[in-house]
């Protein structure tokens, strides 16, 4: 399936996942991007714009950039400038952006990611900053991180964030002074995200069930709790923020 077919399925019933409002991950985000009122931001892979629209209020302008028609078209924008582009080709010039902000973004780039993060840096203005959130394990124990890799990948073709590999891309890349928030996002509704995610019915069956039958030390490391059928989880979510020299 093509990255962006994959994106024409999810994005109808992608505003219905609870976690894209999850308020507290949101306010974790800004207040680890410390904007300034004459920020000009980036939110690459926009999307519907949940993060977009959160920013706007605290800067000069958001760009919201995405390569899938069918996410943007779900969005609301006023106030907001969208452009449909590959964060991996050249459409802005260089050095134009204080800050750019990706959230649940680039495990979903599989082919070049040092490409993805060398364009954000050449965005970027000199002392500029990227701020990455994406979901990890909920622990580098390699059983857990297995069995997360595993259940993902009913799911999608993606990558497995740690916290380790994740602050690795940055320095790699030219980023210093790279910086880490934790947020635990407590009692994730795994039913919510199966059921608007596009998955046919006997992939939600499947990774539901995975949960069920997940060994002891996943369980414990999700607080994993069964409700009425609704499965729920504390999930564990990096912010990684680096800056441009
Ligand atoms: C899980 S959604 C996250 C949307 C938004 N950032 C949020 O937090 O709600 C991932 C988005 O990244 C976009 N995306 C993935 N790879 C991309 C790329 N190479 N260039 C631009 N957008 C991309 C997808 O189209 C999708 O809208």
């Amino acid at each position: 399936m093509s990255d962006r077919h994959f994106w024409n399925i999810r994005a109808k019933n992608y505003d219905k996942l609870y976690w894209t409002k999850d308020a507290g991950y949101i306010a974790k985000i800004i207040e680890a991007a410390r904007f300034g009122r004459n920020d000009l931001v980036l939110d690459v892979g926009t999307g519907t714009g949940a993060m977009a629209r959160s920013i706007r209020p605290h800067v000069r302008h958001v760009v919201g950039l995405d390569f899938s028609d069918s996410m943007l078209q779900q969005g609301r924008w006023e106030g907001i400038s969208m452009v449909k582009w590959d964060i991996n080709d050249i459409l802005f010039r260089n050095h134009l952006f204080d800050k750019i902000v990706g959230r649940m973004v680039f495990h979903h780039i599989l082919d070049n990611l040092d490409r993805a993060f060398l364009r954000c840096f050449d965005l970027l203005k000199s002392r500029g900053k990227l701020i990455v959130a994406e979901g990890v394990p909920p622990g580098e124990d390699p059983e857990i991180v297995d069995w997360y890799t595993e259940m993902f990948k009913h799911k999608e073709t993606r990558r497995t964030f740690t916290p380790t590999s994740l602050v690795r891309y940055f320095a790699k890349n030219g980023f210093q002074d790279v910086q880490t928030v934790r947020y635990k996002m407590r009692r994730f509704n795994i039913n919510n995200w199966l059921v608007n995610s596009g998955l046919r019915k006997t992939t939600q069956t499947l990774i539901l069930n995975m949960h069920r039958d997940a060994p002891d030390k996943v369980k414990a490391a999700y607080g994993m709790a069964f409700e009425n059928g609704v499965c729920y989880i504390d999930t564990e979510n990096l912010i990684v923020v680096g800056a441009k020299p």
